[in-house]
């Protein structure tokens, strides 16, 4: 392992632990005394300060992955590595690269007699050391060598591990960057209905607690909805209050979400719920502007106009419509990429994989699961019989919720682009007939027409 930073630690230690004999390099001597310190009593881990004496201590063909921040770390490792490997020796970026760096390197390497392999890992640094899910891609001759060491390490579902061989090229950055894109839309509808519930309905964090919980329990069981029914309960070691309400609301952001809407829109594939989490994130941080705005704007607050009961009910299947909308926006996106970028990527495997262990995982994955085993080329979850059974069931909670959020003055962006999205999706006629005729009326861009067939041009205003 490559880099001992939380993820690289607690992944060499999780592949420690199941019987394989691991070494660790980082040039920090804390962070190879704090890896050989944390192993399990009879493993095998040995951490390195040079690179050299690392490589030199690896069987042949040497197994290495690395786990440094994605850009130009990930090319010095490469670099600082080059002398040292042989040829047959596997190197995997288990990190978050932006996949067309991945494809760069794989040629690179390859040129050189190496294997390459871009893998995403999910699951963050607990997922790290007892399961994450693994997004290997590209190099299938050294996935073969790999396997049995991901296989032991990743979380398991049903007995099945979560990893598997997601296709070609830079696939598992490409499946991990879509995951990411994912993660960010339901981390934003999570945070537009605790703002409903929060500030609509004036509940404090313990009844904010236990709706929270009654969802997880439920239909909407997952992992980011499990870890805001506990953030709730945190106390501020400082202040003794809950610590959510000391959270500066500005939102951090490594990338990868921009990412996945930069790609969705070079696709030409629509993904409005990820970019709306992205644009959200951005205007969070323009604190000092809001709070210029907010005096300026003021509006005198009003309830809402239903019972509290049937409200969080409202909120629970608005959240639930959104966030499946959100899971098939991100494997639309996939379906399209595997194609225009030659990746192959297996859909169903893509779905297995990240029902365990992952920052998205949750019991939706098994419905989708079966949909795609059912048919893998599936274009969009919306198209299947057993998710639009689902949707039917909340569509008319989230148009509830949106109207007493827009009543009230409540931005909730993600659960409006999901709606507008799936309106416009069950559209057989959409009003682009009319773009279509002002593009020909300013420009001759020409259209078709619905009874023949051809291009057509008109002069309008003659
Ligand atoms: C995961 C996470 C992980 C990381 C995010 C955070 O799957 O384990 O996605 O990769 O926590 O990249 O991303 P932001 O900093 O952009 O929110």
């Amino acid at each position: 392992m490559i880099g001992l930073g939380v993820m690289g630690r607690n992944l060499l230690l999780n592949m420690a632990d199941h019987g394989f004999a691991v070494v660790g390099f980082d040039l920090d001597s804390q962070k190879t005394s704090l890896l050989e310190s944390s192993a399990t009593p009879g493993t095998t881990v040995k951490g390195f300060n040079t690179l050299a004496e690392m490589v030199q201590a690896l069987e042949k063909p040497r197994k290495m992955m690395m786990l440094v921040p994605a850009g130009k770390p990930v090319d010095d490792v490469i670099q600082s590595l080059l002398p040292l490997l042989e040829k047959g020796d596997i190197v995997i970026d288990g990190g978050n690269s932006h996949y067309t760096d991945t494809l760069r390197r794989v040629t690179f390497m390859e040129e050189k007699g190496f294997h390459f392999m871009g893998c995403g890992i999910s699951g963050g640094e607990q997922g790290a050391r007892t399961g994450p899910s693994i997004m290997p891609g590209g190099d299938s001759v050294a996935y073969k060598d790999v396997q049995p060491i991901l296989e032991a390490v990743a979380a398991k579902v049903n007995g099945e591990p979560c990893v598997a061989y997601l296709g070609k090229g830079a696939a598992g950055h490409y499946v991990k960057m879509v995951h990411n894109g994912i993660e960010y839309a339901i981390m934003q509808l999570i945070s537009e209905t605790y703002d409903l519930l929060h500030r609509g309905l004036g509940l404090d964090n313990d009844e904010l607690y236990k709706i929270y919980k009654n969802w997880n329990d439920g239909e909407l069981q997952s992992f980011l909805v499990e870890i805001t029914r506990d953030i709730f309960l945190k106390k501020d070691d400082k202040t003794g209050n809950r610590l959510v309400d000391m959270i500066l609301d500005k939102a951090g952001a490594k990338g990868t979400g921009k990412w996945t809407s930069q790609d969705a829109m070079d696709l030409g594939v629509p993904i409005p719920v990820i970019d709306i989490a992205v644009c959200m994130r951005e205007i969070s941080a323009y604190k000092e502007e809001r709070t210029q705005a907010a005096a300026l704007y003021k509006t005198s607050s009003s309830d809402i106009p239903v019972p509290k009961e049937v409200f969080i009910q409202q909120v629970q299947d608005a959240l639930y419509f959104a966030v499946i909308i959100s899971y098939a926006q991100g494997l639309a996106q996939l379906h399209i990429a595997s194609k225009e970028l030659d990746m192959d990527i297996p859909m169903p495997q893509v779905v297995k994989v990240w029902r365990g262990g992952c920052i998205i995982r949750s019991s939706l994955l098994e419905i989708f699961f079966t949909a795609f085993q059912k048919n893998p080329a599936l274009p969009n979850l919306l198209l299947e019989k057993d998710v639009a059974q689902l949707l039917h069931g909340k569509k008319q909670n989230l148009r509830n919720v949106i109207i007493h959020a827009v009543h009230m003055g409540y931005p909730v962006a993600g659960l409006m682009a999901a709606l507008s999205y799936f309106d416009a999706y069950r559209s057989e006629r959409m009003p682009t007939n009319l773009i279509q005729a002002q593009r020909d009326y300013f420009g001759a861009h020409t259209y078709q027409r619905i009874d023949e067939p051809g291009t057509f041009h008109t002069e309008w205003n003659k």
